[in-house]
C-alpha cells in the first residue's frame, strides 16, 4: 500500500471509507503492538481518528474500542477530531513565554477566533499548544504543519497565517 502520509484524504463518507481501514489493518497487523501504527496510518488517510474508526478497529482486531479510544486520546499525533487545513503548534514554555510570546499567543487567540485545541470558523486553522521546540534562540515560536516560525511578533503574525491558504 502507499505510504498513507502521502495520499490525498478521504472522508469517512467515501464509500471505501470501511475498505481503506480494513487494508491499513491487513497491512499493519491485528495485534495490540501494532494498534499505534494502526492508528497513526487511520489518522493520515482520513485526516483524524474517527468512531467509525474506532468501531472497524475494534472488529477487525477483537481490541475493545475503550482501549482503542484510550490510546488514541493518550498520544497527542493522534486527532480524534477533524482538524483545519493546517496545524499551528504554538510554544508556551517559558524562555519563548518571556520574550512576548503571551503577546503573541494573544495575536493569535484575536485573529483566529479560537482558543487552543480548536478550529477556526472557516476550517483553516487548528490551533494547538506545546512544550519547547527546541529552537528557543529565535523565541516567540510556533510551527504550522510542522514548518518553524520564530522571531515573531504580533505585527508578523498575519502575514505568516497569509501564507497559509
Ligand atoms: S521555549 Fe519555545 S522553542 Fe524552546
Amino acid at each position: 500500500m502507499e505510504n498513507t502520509a502521502n495520499q490525498q484524504k478521504i472522508s469517512y463518507d467515501h464509500p471505501d471509507a470501511i475498505g481503506e481501514i480494513r487494508n491499513i489493518i491487513l497491512d499493519t497487523g491485528r495485534s495490540k503492538d501494532a494498534l499505534i501504527a494502526v492508528l497513526k496510518k487511520v489518522a493520515d488517510r482520513f485526516g483524524y481518528i474517527s468512531n467509525i474508526a474506532v468501531q472497524e478497529i475494534s472488529r477487525q482486531t477483537s481490541i475493545s474500542a475503550a482501549e482503542i479510544f484510550s490510546v488514541a486520546t493518550f498520544y497527542r499525533m493522534l486527532p480524534t477530531t477533524q482538524r483545519g487545513r493546517h496545524v499551528i503548534e504554538f510554544c508556551e514554555s517559558l524562555p519563548c513565554h518571556v520574550v512576548g510570546g503571551r503577546e503573541l499567543y494573544r495575536a493569535l487567540v484575536d485573529q483566529l477566533g479560537v482558543q487552543a485545541g480548536e478550529t477556526s470558523a472557516d476550517g483553516r486553522f487548528t490551533l494547538l499548544t506545546t512544550s519547547c521546540l527546541g529552537v528557543c534562540e529565535v523565541g516567540p515560536v510556533l510551527s504550522i504543519d510542522n514548518n518553524i516560525h520564530g522571531n515573531l511578533s504580533a505585527e508578523s503574525l498575519a502575514e505568516i497565517l497569509a501564507k497559509y491558504g
